[in-house]
């Protein structure tokens, strides 16, 4: 009787150290198994007396059941750890709000137009709008462009396959789209995609944006263009001591012509091209250049975008990483 409670203290003690599902069946096979401790006790009933045979026989299965006992209630604690360890690794917290699909953002070239013409509609400015496909008469011919001028030539536009159509190199063409439908007094400006087959450096991209401007009235004047000019600036850079030049330049379709400039690191960025425009132009929509005048001018938004950014290569903008992107949101 010694040695089963001998086996029975040992087998509990065993039990109660393991915090393993597998060890603990190996540990149960050690004392209930075929050729366990208390199944060898068991065969060992045959050799009694008799008399003591049943004694011995119910004491050994009492054991059995107290080991079985045992083991059962060790098994749930070993199940309880695990799921209580499994639920402290993987916290679920249901009051968090749901990820979602992220917010999107506008593009920052898309936020500098929206906020050019905001500026420009604040001044009076209604806004136009063009094809991007356009013919050589809107691009060139009727912008007193000279048949032989070079942006004219195949290596500086993109013309489409039937030679009559190209992309528009420039918004000037919804000039006289607009004046053919609309007489002086007129004030607009038209933002939109350009095309030049232009060699791609951090300043140059084939594909860029404009935004046109163009005020037909009587007495309209350049001191009126420089006006108009610096106050959009000084609104769009939310500064007073901009540096800002106007340099003589020459367009077809303006006399006289500048191009406006402002400080971009140790040297200067042009902006935009501007000037009177041309009775030519005004000729061929038949506005009397005697009695009405006009000054038109032509922005670059990326790089008003760049310099208002702090962005030294206009390349970023049309590379499409999310991670340059996002920080504009
Ligand atoms: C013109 O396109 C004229 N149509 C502007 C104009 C309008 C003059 C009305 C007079 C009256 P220009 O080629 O300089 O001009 O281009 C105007 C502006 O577009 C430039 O100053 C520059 O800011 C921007 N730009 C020109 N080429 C590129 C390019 N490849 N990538 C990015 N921006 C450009």
């Amino acid at each position: 009787m010694r040695e089963v409670d001998a086996i029975v203290a040992e087998a509990l003690a065993v039990f109660a150290g393991i915090d393993d599902a597998d060890r603990l069946e190996q540990a149960k096979a050690r004392y209930l198994g075929k050729s366990g401790a208390l199944t060898g006790l068991l065969k060992g009933l045959g050799k009694l007396p008799a008399v003591e045979r049943p004694a011995f026989g119910s004491r050994i299965n009492a054991a059995k059941e107290q080991l079985e006992t045992a083991l059962r209630e060790q098994r749930s604690r070993i199940q309880e750890r695990k799921l209580e360890a499994s639920l402290k690794e993987e916290t679920l917290d249901v009051t968090l709000p749901g990820r979602g699909l992220g917010g999107g953002g506008l593009h920052p070239v898309t936020r500098t137009m929206d906020r050019i013409e905001a500026l420009f509609r604040s001044m009076g400015f209604e806004v136009a709008d063009g094809p991007e496909i356009e013919t050589d008469y809107y691009n060139f011919t009727a912008l007193n462009s000279p048949e032989n001028h070079p942006a004219r030539s195949m290596q500086d536009t993109f013309y489409l396959a039937d030679g009559k159509h190209l992309l528009r190199t420039h918004t000037s063409p919804i000039q006289i789209r607009y004046l053919e439908s609309h007489r002086p007094p007129v004030r607009i400006i038209a933002p939109g995609r350009v095309f030049r087959v232009d060699a791609v450096d951090a300043t140059h991209s084939p594909m860029f944006h404009q935004i046109e401007g163009l005020w037909v009235d009587e007495h309209v004047t350049f001191a009126g263009l420089k006006g108009v000019l610096i106050e959009f600036l000084g609104k769009f850079f939310e500064r007073d001591d901009l540096r800002v030049r106007f340099r003589p330049s020459f367009f077809p379709f303006t006399e006289p012509s500048a191009e406006i400039d402002m400080s971009f690191g140790e040297g200067w960025l042009e902006m935009g091209g501007a000037g009177m425009v041309h009775p030519n132009v005004l000729a061929n929509v038949n506005i009397n250049s005697e009695k009405y005048q006009g000054f038109a001018f032509g922005l670059g938004p990326d790089r008003l975008a760049m310099l208002r950014y702090g962005v030294n290569d206009l390349r970023l903008f049309f590379e499409n990483d999310l991670r340059f992107l996002k920080q504009f949101n």
